[in-house]
């Protein structure tokens, strides 16, 4: 278990894959701390897991502080990294180290995720000046989808890599890589001295994050790159029935 930035970094160097999960809420951040997950990301993600929208760009600062400030909370052990929601890193490095002083400060988490490319090498440089430890997010951006298109695999190894070696140069203390292509983000993991933390990439990176909702059953469909652990879609549905059943029939409350 990792209890500061320092030794969420030092991990990589055991040899221990680290593991992170997604969390929203006081309930569910409790639970994923209690299972001796490394570190909660309070993720963009929670516009479609929590709100139902239809991808992360609609998160606003607000929302994320809302957020990230209950899960740290209920956090004893894991780290709190909240998402620097969109445009996150794009305003004036002024604006931006205002953004993330207001996560870091209303919330108590321990640092930030940007969505990054080799563009916002300085901008990074300048956070982690400042204090603000940053999770860099290369790959798939998904506050991009706009520019991408799609969610599809990142395949072009030089543009990652390049990517990759900014954010780390920067100060970056970790980067998460969504949907690189495996080989690729096997070469960037043994590249790095920083953890590489994966989502749809395979399992040669240092680390691995998935979405709450998404093992557990509860996101409407689980994406390939996830696994289901539990499906708690049915164990709700079931609970609401009997709940709804009992007092049509009035068998609840009992005398
Ligand atoms: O917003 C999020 O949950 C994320 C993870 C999926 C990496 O960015």
């Amino acid at each position: 278990m990792a209890r500061t930035i320092p030794e969420f970094t030092a991990i990589k160097k055991t040899g221990r894959k680290i593991s992170m999960l997604t969390a929203y809420d006081f309930p569910t951040a409790r639970l994923v701390d209690e299972a001796g997950i490394d570190a909660i990301l309070v993720g963009d993600s929670l516009g479609m897991v929590v709100q139902g929208k239809a991808n992360t760009l609609p998160v606003t600062l607000e929302e994320m502080i809302y957020h990230t400030e209950i899960v740290a909370r209920a956090s004893r052990n894991a780290l709190v990294i909240a998402d620097l929601p969109f445009p996150g890193g794009h305003d004036s490095w002024v604006g931006t180290l205002r953004d993330c002083t207001q996560l870091m400060k209303r919330t108590n988490c321990h640092g930030v995720k940007m969505e990054t490319s080799f563009q916002q090498e300085e901008m990074i440089a300048r956070m982690v000046e400042a204090g603000i430890p940053i999770l860099a997010h290369i790959g798939l951006l998904p506050q991009k989808i706009q520019t991408f298109g799609k969610y599809s695999m990142q395949r072009v190894r030089d543009e990652l890599m390049r990517d990759a070696l900014a954010v780390q140069k920067a100060g970056a203390f970790g980067v998460v890589m969504e949907c690189v292509d495996h080989e690729i983000a096997r070469e960037i993991s043994l590249e790095l001295e920083i953890p590489t933390i994966g989502i749809g990439s395979g399992p040669y990176c240092d680390g691995q994050i998935l979405v709450l909702q998404d093992i557990l059953g509860l996101s409407g469909r689980t994406p390939k790159h996830a696994k289901q652990y539990a499906n708690l879609h049915s164990l709700i549905l079931g609970a609401c029935e009997a709940y709804r059943k009992d007092v049509e029939e009035g068998n609840f409350p009992e005398k």
